[in-house]
């Protein structure tokens, strides 16, 4: 069962900075390397191409272009931030965390600190976020990013096609009128290896016989995934538009995790939501977990798909389990 908060924060988001990274990689391109075609990519999954890192750029890199990018279209310095949270899967090392990182490179010394609830980690860091800026009035920077293709390996077909890497970032400040929330959040580690980079971490550290059998990659059983992720998105969806006391035609935008076109339309219809009011990004950036959120968010913007006033569903999934989804008003001048 999830965590439902009926709560409405006070916040709104007052800056929103996107980055992608330069080089496009098209699913022509991994056919020629890969046992794959841009047919069967495109009808099992909406995708047509994806961003990928440059070999000197890590998660914190895209991670400080997207968070420059929403702070100054705030009019917020990186030193009047009360936090930083950088949902994150990828960090750029096991130790430290990401987000310190990324508050220097911002030029700042206030609290940082990573969320990581993989592919819902933006949904988690939005309600951790909007309580520390209605606690404390400061602003704060959430961010997701995510460079997925450096722990796919690109020899397995099955997961290379899907990823993508990019960062996504909102400024979230105290404004009596705005409302954020009601969030649903859940979680369910009874399967982890469903989805998971099984070697690295505490339970089985690398060696060389971890990095001869690939256990440092990402794997996933498809096929359990994509059932879950329909169940689990739309049922925590329909959780907030109740404790939110809205009903499903109240939703002006619906910004789901881009994981699948299938996916997405499978939960945007069974939740009974048009398709016009539905935010599709996965054809141009794949799955970038932790960002695809905030990155499809911007992508709304830069569209003229969002005005002032509108109300958004956000829904993510991911590994963990996790799960997450809440409302969002829109003030517009983001
Ligand atoms: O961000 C977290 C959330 N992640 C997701 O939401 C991903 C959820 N899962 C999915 O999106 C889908 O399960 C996939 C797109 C990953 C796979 O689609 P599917 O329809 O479930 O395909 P499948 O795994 O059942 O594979 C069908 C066939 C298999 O061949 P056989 O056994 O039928 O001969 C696969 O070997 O397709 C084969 N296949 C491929 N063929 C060409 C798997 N990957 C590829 C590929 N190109 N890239």
């Amino acid at each position: 069962m999830s965590t439902t908060n009926a709560a409405t924060l006070p916040v709104a988001v007052t800056g929103l900075g996107a980055y992608l990274p330069e080089r496009v990689v098209t699913n022509d391109d991994l056919a020629r390397v890969l046992d794959t075609s841009d047919e069967w990519i495109r009808t099992r999954t909406g995708i047509r191409e994806r961003r990928v890192v440059a070999a000197d750029q890590a998660t914190s890199d895209l991670a400080i272009e997207a968070g420059r990018r929403a702070l100054r279209q705030a009019g917020v310095a990186a030193t009047d931030l009360g936090a930083i949270l950088v949902a994150t899967t990828t960090p750029d090392h096991t130790v430290p965390g990401t987000a310190p990182l990324v508050a220097a490179g911002l030029g700042a010394e206030v609290a940082a600190f990573d969320v990581n609830a993989a592919c819902s980690g933006f949904v988690y860091g939005l309600q951790i976020g909007g309580s520390l800026v209605a606690t404390s009035g400061e602003p704060v920077l959430v961010v997701g990013a995510e460079a997925l293709t450096r722990i796919v390996d690109p020899g397995d077909r099955s997961v290379a096609i899907l990823f993508g890497d990019g960062a996504g970032a909102v400024v979230l400040e105290p404004d009596v009128d705005a409302r954020l929330g009601p969030f649903d959040l859940g979680t369910d580690g009874r399967d982890p290896s469903m989805l998971w980079t099984r070697a690295g971490g505490t339970r089985e550290p690398a060696s060389e016989a971890v990095l001869a059998d690939g256990g440092h990659y990402l794997t996933m059983r498809g096929g359990d995934v994509y059932r879950n992720a329909v169940a689990r998105m739309t049922a925590s969806s329909q959780r907030v538009i109740e404790a939110g006391g809205i009903k499903v035609g109240d939703v002006d935008l619906f910004v789901g995790h881009q994981a699948n076109l299938r996916i997405l339309e499978a939960v945007r219809s069974r939740l009974g939501i048009a398709e016009d009011h539905c935010h599709i990004t996965v054809d141009r950036h794949g799955n970038t977990s932790a960002a695809s959120v905030p990155l499809a968010l911007a992508d709304a913007r830069d569209a003229g798909v969002l005005h002032g006033g509108a109300t958004i569903l956000l829904t993510a999934f991911g590994a963990g389990l996790t799960w997450g989804s809440c409302l969002l008003t829109w003030r517009g001048d983001a």
